[in-house]
């Protein structure tokens, strides 16, 4: 059975900083409250033209890059997201069309802030199975649009971001060692977004309630996580036959910084061993552990042959973790260059509208 290996990473963020000073000007609020409360002391904005699949290509080129593949290569691609870009079409195929994946199939995977963690798991299963060699997983967010930039209780909360991974299959040891998903719908109200589904389409009375914007039960979610965390870590590493010990880091969901303490003070783990970057992006939802992942790497904590144990829980309520053996760049034969395959992207997409704009011209003539 082949093993899954992480061999690449990448993340983009939108430069635009909002700090918690620029956030008082909003609501009654301050920096010191928001910092003793959350540990958050800035979060990044998009800009107007900057969407959920501008950032999630981004960071995919970038994870493409570090694992010197090209994007013809990947079998599939999976956003996870809990601001996608549409209903439908899935974000992942605006992805796999601009970046010039013409084998994959795409699909988004929605599990909120969880999301990251479920949908590196179905890849990783995915070439566990033998039935695919390579697979892209972003992670990409642009809740700002979703926040009610009025309420004080929510929007000191989130920023906008995204990271990407690429998965590959491989006869070596390693790569993802365990995983565990959990869910329970009964707490499904305790963080919501109802606004635009199919039991509230959007009409003027659900934005005059607000129905299009983040609403939560910050107390019931951080009780929720708190209670978790711990939990989920240990099922994993149980699964993969490990100790808290053998593991060297563990790269939680950026939601609380206090939520991470508790968590440590309940797993008696120090929080030396929590990769923690929450004071300079907020939440990103499904992208908060590629993001701190590839930061730590890339600042060169994070080192190959380490073991991890990712933690992730969010709206549903969902939960999950896995523990990966971390593979880092694989020496490359041949350079390949992923961003170039964009303009090929743009160019395939193109013929490919014209040839059915033709298409549907011709039938027509014929009805
Ligand atoms: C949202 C959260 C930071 C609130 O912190 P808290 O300690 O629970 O704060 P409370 O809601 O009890 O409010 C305490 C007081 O601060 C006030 N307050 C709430 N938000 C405030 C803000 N942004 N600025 C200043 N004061 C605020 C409240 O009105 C309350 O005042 P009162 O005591 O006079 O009534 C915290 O509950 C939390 O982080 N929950 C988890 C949220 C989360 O992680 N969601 C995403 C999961 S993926």
């Amino acid at each position: 059975m082949p093993f899954a290996h992480i061999t690449g990473w990448g993340i983009s963020v939108p430069e635009p900083v909002l700090t918690n000073e620029d956030v008082s000007k909003m609501v009654d609020t301050n920096d010191e409250w928001i910092r003793s409360h959350t540990g958050i002391h800035e979060r990044h904005i998009a800009r107007e033209n900057e969407f959920t699949s501008t950032l999630a290509v981004e960071a995919a080129i970038k994870a493409l890059q570090s694992a010197n593949l090209a994007p013809t290569e990947l079998d599939l691609i999976i956003v996870t997201s809990s601001s996608p870009e549409y209903i439908f079409p899935a974000t992942a195929c605006l992805v796999q069309d601009q970046i010039g994946a013409t084998k994959a199939g795409a699909f988004d995977l929605s599990a909120a802030c969880s999301g990251f963690i479920y949908a590196t798991n179905m890849a990783a299963q995915a070439i566990r199975s033998g039935s695919i060699k390579n697979a892209l997983v972003i992670g990409s967010e642009t809740l700002s649009r979703f926040t009610n930039w009025k309420d004080r209780n929510t929007c000191i909360l989130f920023g906008d971001g995204a990271g990407a991974f690429v998965l590959q299959a491989s006869d070596k040891p390693g790569g993802l060692l365990s995983a565990v998903m959990h869910s329970d719908g009964s707490g499904a109200d305790s963080l919501t977004l109802l606004g635009g589904g199919a039991r509230y389409p959007a009409t003027e009375t659900t934005i005059h309630e607000g129905k299009h914007f983040i609403q939560m039960d910050g107390k019931a979610v951080f009780r929720f996580a708190t209670r978790v965390m711990g939990q989920a870590i240990k099922e994993s590493l149980d699964l993969a036959g490990l100790k808290l010990d053998d593991v060297q880091w563990i790269i939680p969901h950026q939601a609380n910084y206090r939520i991470i303490e508790t968590a440590a003070k309940l797993l008696k783990t120090p929080l030396e061993k929590f990769v923690i970057n929450i004071e300079r992006y907020g939440n990103t939802s499904t992208a908060s552990i590629p993001i701190a992942t590839v930061e730590a790497v890339e600042a060169g904590r994070v080192k190959p042959g380490d073991k991890i144990a990712f933690v992730g829980f969010g709206a549903g309520l969902t939960w999950g973790a896995m523990v990966v053996e971390w593979t880092g760049s694989i020496p490359a034969k041949k350079q390949v260059h992923p961003e170039q395959y964009r303009l090929f992207a743009r160019l395939r997409s193109f013929v490919r509208r014209a040839l059915r704009f033709i298409e549907g011209f011709f039938s027509r003539r014929e009805l």
